[in-house]
């Protein structure tokens, strides 16, 4: 069995979707999730569903060390991210080489950076007059949004869609494949795991 963090600052959709996924799966577990933000709509959906969450200060994430004592204490081998809108410390990717997926609700290298994340990437596709959005699921590196590309899926788009129109579709790529993404990625990371 191979244990997951998700790393989640807001409402968490996509954390309660990755819980979900994996609730019945024998090789893959969900086993905490964390959040800079102490009020994010995740911590109520992941524990409903019976996955705990811990929040911490935005500062202990920049330190590290006190987020690794959280993973270490829930044994996590992975970390996915969701909607999380920090960057990911030198300690904690030190710890976790090749371990941690980011997703990007867009095409990256286009719409990426400081910034570029939740609603304003939408806004900034649709003031582009972009023919299509989409989402990216990469490694992370210490950059924003520059770790290596794993996957993309894209959504076509009309000049009648505005940035929640976007928004929904983006967000129903990130429901049908992210879960299915990290499967595949943890399950070749350990490939020994069973
Ligand atoms: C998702 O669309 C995710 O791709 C995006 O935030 C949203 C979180 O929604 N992430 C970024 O913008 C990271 N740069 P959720 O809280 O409902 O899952």
């Amino acid at each position: 069995m191979k244990n997951i963090a998700i790393f989640a600052s807001g409402t968490g959709t996509n954390a309660e979707n990755i819980v979900k996924y994996f609730s019945k799966n024998e090789k893959i577990h969900v086993a905490v999730v964390l959040s800079n933000r102490v009020n994010a709509g995740v911590h109520e959906r992941v524990r409903r569903l019976g996955v705990p969450s811990v929040a911490l200060p935005r500062e202990e994430f920049i330190i590290g060390e006190p987020v690794l004592e959280v993973l270490r204490r829930y044994q996590v081998d992975f970390i996915v991210l969701a909607g999380f809108m920090c960057l990911i410390s030198e300690p904690i990717l030190r710890a976790y080489p090749q371990r941690i997926l980011n997703i990007h609700p867009a095409l990256l290298p286009k719409f990426g950076g400081k910034g570029m994340y939740g609603h304003h990437v939408h806004e900034a596709v649709v003031a582009a007059g972009e023919k299509e959005s989409g989402i990216t699921i990469h490694y992370i590196n210490e950059h924003y949004d520059e770790g290596q590309i794993l996957f993309q899926a894209t959504c076509p788009l009309t000049e009648e869609d505005t940035p929640d129109t976007v928004a929904a579709k983006v967000h129903a790529l990130e429901y049908a494949y992210y879960p299915k993404v990290i499967e595949q990625v943890v399950e070749d990371a350990f490939s020994s795991i069973g």
